[in-house]
């Protein structure tokens, strides 16, 4: 994150409650030593979950998560910074003997859209009266942080309460109550809070989700091909990387397949790799429990791994160091020997358990077992580190390897491209699901005829079909109102037509993607969102990417673009995978920033000459750089250069302003102009229309670019 960013942030407020009372009555320096007690323990709280500690304002204290990068938990690590501090001040009040309940704390977190600014050199001090914080590196501006200062002022003393989009993020991890709404200070309309009660025991999704649940709509291809693939698994290993970015839906395909399989009586072993927890085998770990079964536990499970071993020819020092290393590993124990071994140990003792020739006999195996191979899953490789592919890397060219199939799941990741390079993988890229797929989505969720058409085919283009997307929207409107059980059954919707903006839940996930990426490809995400969801390669360099190319090979590879392709402007032009991350993409730009773009655009394309259809781009485009300019008159008005629309013109101060008055009608009678000709395109007004990327899983072929999204290393 290098410039202004549009972002999605949760906002933490922490202040003390009565301590004014209880400094008149205390010795000054026995004040300070509770100020220092408390400080130290909100700080360590904040930083332990992932946040910034923005600054303190008399006994304030503020915190931000999601900046510089944003994570999908950010929300709940906010929360749980503020339930911790909440409990810490009860520590910090016995360690001082002072009276119980002396010292409390007020909390309020909200999570929402602001603007962050890198500071350089002196941090420029703001003012929460005003909307802004101070963190070490950037300026926090926005509604969402008077909100969350307006939270903590009405929480009850010793409690956290959260803001709407807060409550709708951490509501699959944590118990939350309805405290009403607030009218707040400032804020036109009262505000919906929740009081955060305590975290779940275990987190669930399904049931933030309550009635809003489906069965798996399409997919059918998909399945059907791995399916396909399984049923070779008993004469050659099968290992398959599903990639996507995050909601599209890989987690609910594994589990169908998984689901369909297991009917037919194989077993499925399932592993998850998480972030930054425990030890990087930890998936590893999962997995050989998972095939182990009751086994793990059994008081004699290293005589009975030995013995299954060795009927696999592992002669008696190796069977039983290998049984070591395997329960070990599952018992959480110190290992000490070289990874290769650790590794081929772990992969010997899940090979055998897998073997059909070691069924006959073996109670452990579960029924059926003896028809099919088994299915390894791992779920989430994107957070792996290089132990577990290491690890990965032995399983799949192990030389011993039996009979298997192997189904990874990542989001585009430099793990993922690791594992797509290794030998006998088949990459099935995962695309969204189709309008009409959306559309029954929807009928599942809902029943049939509650929304508008309208509003279903407005949430079909907006989602991208990406099914979280879906859920999360309906998600939010079930807390704002505009969507409500009905009383004798089924759902009533008393919304208006659109789908409206991007719920930040979303947002901020795919936010997470984009900060991922190394600078030039994240720039390439930005710059490329301007023209729309297919975008000239060739512009990019007028766009602030000089350079591209390499960039582009890497957003191709990742599955994130689709291209090169001939489209409307140029020969080589790329259209984003999944339309979610072109709208994040855009959505994050700051507005002026989109002005000065759309802008540029227009003058590239207008140099260009000749191209059929110019005329509506350039109009279409001069209308967004147009509307997108900052209303408030805050920025600072510049000189328009009138010819910087010419031919070749290069980058005006006037791009990076408020135009002449001039400007705006000549760019609104191009507009019109184009507007009597042009269509809709995702997002953008007028933007180079999309090339949609083609739906379908297509055969497995080698790998050799185009659009397939299946593709095999040999
Ligand atoms: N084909 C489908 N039909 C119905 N619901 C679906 C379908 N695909 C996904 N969903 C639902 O959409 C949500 C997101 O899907 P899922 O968790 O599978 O995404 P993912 O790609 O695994 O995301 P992540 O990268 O975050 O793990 C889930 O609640 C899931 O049940
Ligand atoms: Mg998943």
């Amino acid at each position: 994150m290098t410039g202004a960013a549009r972002r999605v942030l949760s906002i933490l407020f922490a202040d003390l409650v009565g301590f004014t009372e209880l400094a008149e009555r205390l010795d000054p320096e026995d004040v300070a030593a509770i100020q220092q007690e408390y400080f130290a323990r909100a700080h360590e709280a904040i930083v332990r979950h992932r946040g910034n500690v923005e600054k303190y304002i008399g006994d304030a204290v503020v915190g931000s998560f999601g900046v510089p990068y944003a994570a999908d938990d950010d929300a709940e690590q906010a929360v749980r910074a503020g339930l911790d501090i909440a409990a810490a001040l009860e520590g910090v009040t016995e360690s001082l003997q002072l009276p119980p309940g002396a010292l409390q704390v007020r909390v309020g977190v909200n999570t929402g859209e602001v603007i962050t600014t890198p500071l350089s050199g002196d941090a420029g001090e703001g003012s929460m009266a005003t909307g802004d914080a101070v963190t070490t590196g950037y300026r926090i501006t926005g509604d969402a942080v008077n909100v969350a200062a307006r939270l903590q002022a009405r929480a009850r003393p010793g409690t956290v309460l959260v803001g709407p989009e807060t409550a709708l993020a951490v509501e699959p991890s944590m118990v939350i109550e309805s405290a009403g709404t607030l009218s707040l200070k400032g804020k036109r309309a009262p505000v919906p809070v929740w009081h955060v009660v305590e975290p779940r025991a275990v987190p669930s999704r399904e049931w933030a989700l309550r009635a809003l649940q489906s069965p798996t709509v399409g997919r059918e291809e998909e399945l059907g091909l791995l399916e396909q693939s399984w049923s070779l698994a008993a004469t050659q290993p099968q290992t398959w990387l599903v990639t996507a970015p995050p909601g599209v839906g890989k987690t609910r395909l594994v589990t169908e397949f998984g689901t369909r399989v297991g009917w037919s009586g194989s077993r499925v072993w399932t592993a998850t790799v998480t972030a930054g927890h425990g030890s990087g085998y930890d998936a590893v770990a999962q997995l050989i429990r998972s095939a182990l079964g009751s086994l793990a536990d059994a008081a004699n499970a290293h005589g009975q791994l030995v013995a299954r071993l060795a009927r696999h020819g592992y002669d008696g020092p190796r069977a039983r160091l290998s049984a070591d290393h395997a329960l070990a590993l599952v018992n959480g124990r110190h290992l000490e020997a070289e990874p290769a071994v650790l590794h081929s140990s772990w992969v010997a003792v899940l090979d055998t358990c897998g073997d059909v020739l070691d069924v006959p006999g073996d109670a452990d195996a579960g029924p059926g077992s003896d028809t099919q191979p088994p299915v390894w899953v791992i779920e989430d490789l994107h957070h792996a580190g290089d132990d577990l592919l290491a690890w990965l890397r032995e399983a799949l060219t192990w030389p011993h390897r039996r009979d298997r199939m192997v189904v990874v799941t990542t989001r585009p990741s430099l793990a993922g491209r690791a594992v797509a390079a290794m030998p006998g993988v088949c990459e099935l890229q995962l695309t969204g699901l189709g309008d009409t797929e959306v559309v029954s989505l929807l009928d599942e969720m809902l029943g049939s005829a509650v929304l508008p058409s309208a509003t279903s085919a407005g949430i079909a283009e907006a989602s991208g079909g990406n099914p979280l997307f879906v859920e999360e929207l309906l998600r939010s409107w079930t807390h704002t109102g505009v969507l409500q059980p009905h009383p004798g059954g089924g759902w009533r919707f008393t919304g208006t037509d659109a789908p409206g903006a991007l719920p930040t839940t979303v947002q901020s996930v795919y936010l997470g993607q984009v900060d991922g990426l190394p600078d030039t490809p994240r720039q390439v995400l930005h710059s490329g969102s301007i023209p729309g969801r297919t975008f000239p390669a060739r512009a990019l360099p007028d766009l602030d990417v000089p350079g591209p190319d390499p960039a582009l090979r890497m957003l191709t590879d990742w599955g994130l673009l689709v291209g090169p392709h001939a489209h409307r402007v140029d020969d080589t032009s790329y259209t984003y995978r999944h339309g979610l991350l072109r709208e994040v993409a855009y959505a994050t730009l700051p507005r002026l920033e989109r002005a000065r773009l759309h802008l540029r655009f227009a003058r590239w394309v207008e140099a260009l000459g000749s191209v059929h259809a110019a005329d509506e781009v350039i109009g279409t485009h001069l209308e967004s750089g147009v509307r997108q300019r900052p209303r408030s008159g805050a920025h600072p008005r510049r000189r328009h250069d009138q010819g910087s629309r010419g031919r070749g013109g290069r980058e005006s101060s006037g791009e990076r302003g408020r135009g002449a008055p001039g400007e705006c009608s000549a760019a609104c009678r191009a507009a019109a102009r184009a507007r009597s000709r042009t269509h809709p395109d995702h997002g953008t007004p007028g933007a180079v229309p999309p090339a949609r990327p083609g739906r379908g899983a297509a055969p497995v072929r080698p790998v050799g670019g185009g659009d397939d999204h299946v593709r095999r290393r040999r």
